[in-house]
């Protein structure tokens, strides 16, 4: 099977500031955030890149979309490098939880404004519109402003208008963090669906067990360098455990060694 992204030796440096420098108690000015990473992943799976506070998975992620500039290495969508042609951005949807929309915007609005961003007809709008409100329950906020709105309420409508363009990849950093149980499900419900019908889906996460429910295959980060990497089928087994959050701890305590 072709991959739809591949990774190959990423590398990511940070110039901290003096302060900064001060706050993580250094003498470097350079923060190696993401050191020689490598990996791929697959139209209907869900990657997820795991690892815990600080280890570069955003960093990583916001190299693939395009978001940061990457030191070194090379990232191919859907064969394609990057660097090479910047029109493939569009195959990216690229979900976060610190993506600000304009409180005085809309869902409605919002989602036309994005709509538009990426050359989309009328027609094409309101079709998305009406599958991607109904999908997540938007329709009954679309006309409230996006400042009054809950949090909950919030993600919802900046995952569907980052979903807008329809993309064949679909990137989201830390999909559950801060949202109730319910909207929680709803998320992780449709992350699968994606993978089942043909979507490549990258995920990271610090939580093992959802990454153990949600993915079909795991990278496990630490210190911005890759530890481990393959299906979570064969990472299970070669610890010869079925608890995902055990086989971390085991590795992570090697690791800090
Ligand atoms: N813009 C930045 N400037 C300086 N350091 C950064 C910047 N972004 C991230 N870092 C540092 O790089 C490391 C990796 O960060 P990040 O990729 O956000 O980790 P994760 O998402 O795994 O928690 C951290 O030590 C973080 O403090
Ligand atoms: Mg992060």
């Amino acid at each position: 099977m072709e991959s739809s992204v591949k990774v190959t030796s990423l590398k990511k440096t940070f110039k901290l500031s003096k302060k900064q420098m001060k706050i993580d108690k250094t003498k470097s000015n350079l923060k190696i955030a993401v050191n020689d990473i490598s990996f791929e992943a697959y139209p209907n799976e869900i990657f997820g890149l795991l690892g815990p506070n600080g280890a570069g998975k955003t960093t990583t992620l916001r190299c693939i979309s395009t978001l940061i500039k990457p030191d070194q290495g090379e990232i191919k969508l859907a064969g394609i490098d990057i660097k090479e042609d910047t029109k493939v951005k569009k195959h990216i949807g690229f979900l976060t939880n610190e993506l600000k929309l304009e409180e005085q915007m809309t869902p409605n609005y919002a989602f036309e404004y994005f709509g538009k961003f990426y050359d989309l007809t009328k027609e094409q709008i309101e079709k998305r519109k009406e599958e991607l409100f109904n999908e997540f329950g938007v329709n009954k906020f679309a006309e409230v402003k996006i400042g009054d709105l809950s949090t909950g309420m919030k993600q919802k409508v900046s995952i569907v208008v980052s979903l807008v363009h329809d993309p064949d990849i679909i990137i989201f950093d830390e999909p559950t963090n801060g949202l109730d149980v319910l909207t929680a499900r709803t998320i992780t419900d449709y992350l699968k669906n994606l993978a089942k019908n043909g979507k490549t889906v990258i995920i990271s996460t610090h939580i093992m067990s959802l990454a153990q429910k949600l993915c079909d295959r795991i990278g496990i980060i630490i210190d911005g360098k890759m530890v481990i990497c393959d299906t979570l089928e064969n990472v299970l087994k070669e610890y010869q455990s079925d608890d995902l959050e055990e086989v971390f701890f085991e590795i992570y305590s090697k690791e800090a060694c």
